[in-house]
């Protein structure tokens, strides 16, 4: 709200610290994501209006029994709020890369949500994500962020986005054994899908502090060299930095604080 992206604005996620939310709610039209009567009562008495059911649709985390998500919208509607739709995210199913597999099983992922979408009402049906953009064809709304600047997990998949973000580190140490070692190591980089990736050679590991790289060609790298390594998980990287550069080859265009970060 405060960046001025817009006024309508989905928190895609359970929540019962949502004061903070409910007090924008004179700025932008907020909706929030509810998939228990606790999550409900806190939406309402926060002052949010507006709420999509969340149902549960093969991800083992939040979403509710699809069989209640009718009473769910009763009771919201019950209590005053309006109940826009449905929302179900198939997490699970964002790195199926076999050709017509993944299609197949977001479609029947999406058929237990278009059937509670029935018992709840409402225009709305949000579900997706990066790696299911193109084969969710049965959303009104695709809940898409890694996109924008992408990473290495997803640029495995034959998506039609880019790779948009390095992190920048520096040399500080070689060995004449055949590694060098930068500045940016576990501390930097989300490492659930694994270490980052360098142009110019093979991560060999990380550590807290630092990445030991071992690169083609050893004579091409001396200390206090910069180098961009690539995050394989963007969402958790971005998170553990307090402002990203925005650079156009090696001119710094604008700097944006992450202010987000830690949430
Ligand atoms: C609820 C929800 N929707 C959508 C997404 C999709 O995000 P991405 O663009 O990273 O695939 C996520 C990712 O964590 C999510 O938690």
């Amino acid at each position: 709200v405060s960046a001025g992206l817009t006024d309508d604005l989905l928190l895609a996620n359970e929540s019962l610290d949502v004061a903070r939310l409910g007090a924008l709610s004179d700025r932008a039209r907020i909706t929030v994501a509810v998939d228990s009567d606790e999550t409900l009562d806190a939406a309402a008495s926060a002052g949010i209006r507006s709420v999509l059911i969340d149902v549960e649709v093969g991800l083992p985390r939040c979403g509710c029994d699809p069989a209640d998500a009718g009473r769910l919208a009763d009771r919201a509607r019950s209590l005053g709020l309006d109940v826009r739709g449905v929302m179900g995210y198939e997490g699970h199913l964002m790195m199926v890369t076999e050709p017509g597999r993944q299609a197949e099983l977001v479609e029947a992922s999406m058929a237990t949500l278009l059937a509670a979408a029935d018992d709840v009402g409402g225009e709305i049906v949000s579900g997706g994500g990066t790696g299911t953009c193109i084969t969710n064809t049965w959303c009104t709304e695709i809940q898409a962020g890694s996109y924008t600047l992408l990473d290495t997990d997803y640029a495995k998949q034959d998506l039609p986005f880019e790779i948009a973000i390095d992190i920048l580190a520096t040399v500080i140490s070689i060995s004449p054994k055949g590694w060098i070692v930068a500045d940016a190591g576990l501390k930097s980089h989300g490492m659930d899908h694994g270490n980052p990736r360098w142009a110019h050679g093979d991560v060999f590991f990380m550590s807290d502090e630092h990445v030991t790289l071992t690169p083609h060609t050893l004579s091409d790298w001396k200390v206090g060299d910069r180098i961009r390594l690539q995050p394989a998980h963007v969402d958790p990287t971005v998170a553990k930095h307090e402002a990203m550069w925005l650079v156009d080859g090696d001119d710094v265009i604008d700097r944006w604080p992450v202010d987000l970060r830690h949430w």
